[in-house]
This record gives structure tokens, sequence and C-alpha cells, in this order.
């Protein structure tokens, strides 16, 4: 099964797709966007860099570039193999921050998505869900420093939040909303209990 976790900056997600994957079993492959090739941890510089001045249709194409690679090498091949893959996001990413965020129109990005991917989508997605200030305290009790999108503010990670409740709510048969603003224990259990609904 191929499952992404999805949410605004420090929602949790890397360590929920951790904890995920490592309950799924040791065959479980866990991925992460951007990133997970050669060329993906590439682009994933270049996307981190502040200082690189990017329009929002490239940074899209970059994400999307990325990610078309990181299926055709290794989620296609994974699945093919019959093993199940967890990514830290995926394309609900692009459509919550380029699509609703900055601007590009939720469905249009959509349909870019499914072009880069080969349609490949999720067959969960699980949303977690926080308010971007708790998110933000979060991050700062963790001294983690800002990135690109982490430094551009409180607006752009609440109309990312809103981009999310979108996509949930247009892809009620594929996307799970937990709270992810309890301890990260309670948060993991949300995301079991969602991984074995759609198993069942
Ligand atoms: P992420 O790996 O979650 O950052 P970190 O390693 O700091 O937790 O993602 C990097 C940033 O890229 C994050 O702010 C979300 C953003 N992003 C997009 O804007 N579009 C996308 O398609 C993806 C995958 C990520």
């Amino acid at each position: 099964m191929f499952i992404a976790l999805e949410g605004v900056d420090g929602s949790g997600k890397t360590t929920q797709a951790a904890r995920l994957a490592e309950a799924l079993g040791e065959e479980t492959l866990l991925v992460r966007e951007p990133g997970g090739t050669v060329a993906g941890e590439r682009i994933r510089e270049l996307l981190k860099d502040g200082e690189v001045r990017l329009d929002p249709m490239a940074e899209l194409l970059l994400f999307l570039a990325a990610r078309a690679q990181l299926v055709a090498e290794v989620i296609r091949p994974a699945m093919e193999a019959g093993r199940d893959v967890v990514c830290d996001r995926f394309s609900d990413s692009s459509v919550a921050y380029q699509g609703s965020a900055r601007g590009l129109g939720a469905e249009r990005v959509e349909e870019l998505c499914d072009l880069a991917t080969g349609g490949l989508w999720p067959g969960l997605t699980v949303l977690l869900r926080i308010h971007p200030e708790l998110a933000a305290e979060r991050m700062d009790a963790q001294g983690r420093t800002a990135d690109r999108f982490e430094g551009e503010g409180m607006e752009l990670q609440r109309r990312v939040a809103e981009g999310y409740e979108e996509v949930a709510s247009l892809h009620p048969e594929r996307v799970r909303v937990v709270d992810a603003s309890v301890d990260p224990d309670r948060v993991h259990l949300a995301v079991m209990a969602a991984v074995a609904a759609v198993r069942a």
C-alpha cells in the first residue's frame, strides 16, 4: 500500500512517517519529498535555499521534477515488488503549497501532479491537522531553523492549512484527517487506525 503523510511545517509528519514505516515492518520503504534520489536531493538543496529566487511556477516544476524521478526510480519499483511505501509528503503538498498558498490554483496543480507521476496517487493520505500557530511554536521549541517556506511567515502557513482542508473535502475516499495537536504517541495510534480502516 502507498501511504502519504501530509501537513503544514511543524505538524510532526516526519516523526509520524518514520514511526508508521517502522510499524508496518522492515520491508516498508520510507521516502521523503523532495529528495530520495540523487537528482531529488540536488533539487531539494535548490528549493531549500532562500537565496535562490524562484517564480511559483518554476518552484512547482522543480518539485514535480523531483517527484517524477522518485516515482520512476524508487516508488514504482517498490510497489511492483509488493512493498508498502510511506512517503513524507507527496502530490498533495504541491496542491496545498503551490496550488493554494502560492495561488497557482489547486485544480491546475493537481492535473500537473497527475502528469508528473503518471497518475500515481496514494491509496491513503493522512493529513496531520494542527493550527499553524501551534506548529510554529513547536518548531521554535525544537530550535529548527526556517527554510524557504517556514521563513515566509504565518500567512503562508495559514493558506497551506486551508489548502489541505480543501484537498481533504475534495478527496474523502483517500484522505483521512488526524488531530496532530496531541502527543506523538496518540497521533501514532490515530495514524495506525486510519491505515487499518483503509486496509479492512
Ligand atoms: P519538508 O521536507 O517537510 O521540510 P523539512 O525537512 O524542513 O521538514 O519540506 C520542505 C518544504 O517544501 C516544506 O516547507 C514544504 C514544501 N513543499 C512544497 O512547497 N511543495 C511540495 O510539493 C513539497 C513536496 C514540499
